[in-house]
């Protein structure tokens, strides 16, 4: 507790003042923490005792900007734009000592003060525009002035942090200070802060902009086209663009009308629910308090084909050693061999050094016996699909498994309980489901069964973590939570196919809608036989995608799939032989081909999406909404300015949503589309999915 309010604590160390920010966890500039620092800012000017004033936060935070909770209620004076003018206005010197982050309006608080240093793990940005935002407190007006244009568009535009002694280099911060602090930047402050230096005067990096009309598209051109909230990356040029051409005044209050607006912009809206449905997804429902995860210092993988190959890979680059286990000499050679070959490629690519490569390779060691498992903490099966294997599998496992280790399995949709019941531990087993490519795709779904054990699920969702997941925990049903959807999607595009549209107008919905491919184009990718042979085990059938595969058109491997492949392999082209076999479908099923507007073919690949979500929250599967968006997001790739299939529903409209499905039902006969019984329910009383569970809407 400070001694100024909550969260300022004033302090003397002779003639300078030092002000400490200490609002867990982050020094979020919430109204304490501002209102705080005007009444700490106010005492300091006006005891003439005080010559220099240093401000300073935690090890973690100097301050991780706005209090992003606030958006959207009514705004508390003092603001922070007010805070930083009467810190840059203070008649004595300021100087801003900077530990951990300092970002977003924590950034803009410290582009206040008059001199800034930082520890060597200091990290400065504004990540506004992860949020949908840009800087709002004066940020896109002062960075320019303290680092010229060009590298402050790019810090704005891409919103990427900047370490400290990149900083020092650019001149974000005076000097880089190892510590202890804030006695260190005390001593600095008595040594350099000689007068107070305000940014908003100053116009000497301006110039070569203000010289050069061209200049600030040429730098922003690329950077916009990169850039994944595109609203807001052109607020954030056009605003750097007024710090060169206007006055500061003008400036300032060009990036506030800005940031007013994109505040209230879906796509604002969309990214923040993201922020924090994925910090809600990593607290694990319904876990008893004290329940802690398990150590995890040793893992093993059961198969090196190219899921257990990749999965083995997170363990290694996270550190932790890995043993493989496979039946043969062979199969474990040519798994080791593709993993080699991938470190190969990130070597080459300059992603990781070879001396890196080495260790992380080090890590991995293949085996042909069981017994080898006898250390790993926790184990993870990924074999083929197929139950009988898993069990005999499982079966081996408890035999050899250490007392203790979690057993997972890589399954995509098959029943972790049956796995459990044919081991003497079901509380230890869990299914852990990776995404293809496993070292590449972050999204992890923990698969809680009848029996795992609170301990067993708290070790799966750390150890995810560890090793760079996001690891969002689900319920045991056909597919989990993200393709048990997904295959609602995929049947209204084989639907779609046969009433009348053609892959690449299916493809081209979802592309313009922010996906990177559609799913015809996916499903090459991966290869089509996949889908083909889940489908002859369960014996259904999808007339078009199987008349593909029994063509010998597997995808992008076979050269032609969907699409054909032209000499590179990889870019689709529509094929008419493909449309000749579509219409050929269609004429055998007697369907009248019909043209299927772009909004029709969006909303049937999207709303039964939608209504499976329902089903799966009411079922429990997914305990939160953003649960639902965090998988779809980090496992398929849904945009993240549009904010998960959920979330978007939302924006939609739930009424809206149900009443499309209802037409849906009733124009097929298919009685799986209407509404499922949550959503009509929330569609009629005007709540969102984010009234269920604990997630914010
Ligand atoms: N506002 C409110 N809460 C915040 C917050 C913020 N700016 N930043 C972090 N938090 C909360 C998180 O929600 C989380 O809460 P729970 O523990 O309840 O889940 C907690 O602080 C810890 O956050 P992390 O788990 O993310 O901790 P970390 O150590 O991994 O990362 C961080 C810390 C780098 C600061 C990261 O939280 C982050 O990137 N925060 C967002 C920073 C940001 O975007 N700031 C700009 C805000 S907009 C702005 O400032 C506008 C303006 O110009 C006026």
């Amino acid at each position: 507790m400070g001694n100024i309010n909550a969260c300022v604590d004033l302090q003397r160390d002779g003639d300078v003042a030092v002000i400490v920010m200490d609002n867990p966890p982050v020094n979020a500039l919430g109204f304490a923490l501002r209102d705080g620092l005007m009444q700490a800012f106010a005492r300091a000017r006006d005891d003439a005792g005080v010559r220099l004033v240093v401000l300073t936060g935690t090890e973690r935070a100097f301050s991780g900007g706005a209090d992003i909770t606030e958006f959207g209620k009514p705004p508390r004076e003092p603001n922070l734009r007010q805070v930083i003018t009467a810190i840059e206005d203070l008649p004595k010197p300021v100087v801003a000592a900077i530990q951990g982050v300092a970002l977003g309006g924590g950034l803009e608080l410290a582009l206040g003060c008059h001199y800034r240093v930082a520890a060597p793990k200091a990290r400065l940005g504004l990540p506004e525009i992860k949020l949908g935002l840009l800087p709002g407190a004066g940020g896109t007006q002062r960075l320019p002035r303290l680092i010229g244009i060009e590298k402050a568009l790019e810090i704005i535009v891409t919103g990427d942090p900047v370490p400290a002694p990149a900083a020092l280099a650019l001149g974000m911060v005076e000097a880089m200070l190892d510590g202890p602090f804030p006695a260190a930047a005390v001593a600095w402050a008595r040594q350099n802060a000689t007068a107070p230096r305000r940014l908003r005067e100053r116009t000497d990096k301006l110039e070569p902009a203000r010289a050069d009309a061209g200049l600030i598209d040429r730098v922003a051109a690329p950077l916009l086209k990169r850039a994944r909230a595109q609203q807001a990356a052109r607020a954030c040029a056009e605003a750097v663009r007024a710090a060169a051409e206007k006055s500061f005044d003008e400036g300032a209050a060009l990036e506030r009308q800005f940031f007013m607006e994109l505040v209230k912009s879906d796509e604002s809206k969309a990214l923040r629910h993201v922020f924090f449905s994925e910090r809600e997804a990593q607290k694990v429902p319904n876990l008893p308090a004290g329940v802690e995860p398990r150590k995890v210092l040793r893992a093993a993988v059961i198969g090196a084909g190219t899921m257990g190959g990749g999965i083995s890979m997170c363990f290694a680059n996270a550190g932790i050693p890995v043993t493989v286990i496979e039946t043969s000499q062979e199969a474990l050679d040519r798994g080791l061999g593709r993993v080699e070959g991938n470190y190969n490629t990130s070597v080459k690519r300059g992603s990781i050094t070879a001396d890196e490569a080495a260790r992380r390779r080090a890590l991995l060691e293949g085996k042909l016996d069981f017994a080898a498992i006898a250390d790993a903490d926790i184990v993870i099966e990924a074999v083929f699909e197929e139950m009988e294997l898993k069990k005999q599998i499982f079966r081996e496992l408890d035999r050899h498994a250490k007392p203790g280790a979690v057993i997972a399995s890589n399954t995509s949709y098959l029943d972790i309980n049956e796995m459990a019941a044919v081991t003497s531990r079901p509380g230890d087993v869990l299914g852990m489901h990776f995404f293809s490519p496993a070292n590449v795709m972050r999204l992890l779904e923990v698969v809680r069964g009848a029996k795992t054990s609170p301990e067993a699920l708290a070790t799966a969702v750390a150890v995810g973590r560890a090793i760079g997941k996001v690891p969002v925990v689900v319920g045991v049903c056909d597919g989990f939570v993200g393709n048990r959807m997904l295959a609602r999607r995929g049947a209204q595009g084989e639907r779609l196919l046969l009433e009348g549209a053609l892959p690449q107008e299916v493809d081209r919905a979802l592309t313009d809608f922010g996906f990177r491919m559609g799913p015809f184009a996916m499903g090459d990718l991966a290869g089509l036989d996949i889908g083909w042979r889940l489908r002859q085990a369960r014996g259904t059938r999808a007339i078009v995608a199987d008349a593909l595969v029994e063509a010998g058109r597997l995808g992008q491997k076979t050269g032609k799939g969907y699409y054909a492949y032209g000499a590179d392999g990889r870019t689709p082209t529509p094929d008419p032989e493909v449309e000749k076999l579509i219409t050929d479908a269609s004429a055998s099923l007697q369907i009248q081909r019909r043209a299927i507007s772009q909004q029709e073919i969006l909303e049937r690949l999207l709303f039964p999406m939608i209504n499976e979500g329902a089903r799966i929250l009411e079922e429990g599967i997914a305990a939160r909404a953003g649960d639902i968006d965090v998988i779809w997001l980090h496992g398929y790739n849904w945009p993240a300015y549009r904010g998960g299939p959920m979330f978007y529903a939302g924006l939609v409209g739930l009424p809206y949503v149900a009443s499309r499905l209802e037409a849906f039902a009733d124009a097929s006969g298919d009685a799986s589309l209407r509404p499922a019984p949550l959503l009509a329910r929330l569609a009629a009383s005007g709540e969102g999915f984010g009234s269920v569970g604990t997630a914010r809407g």
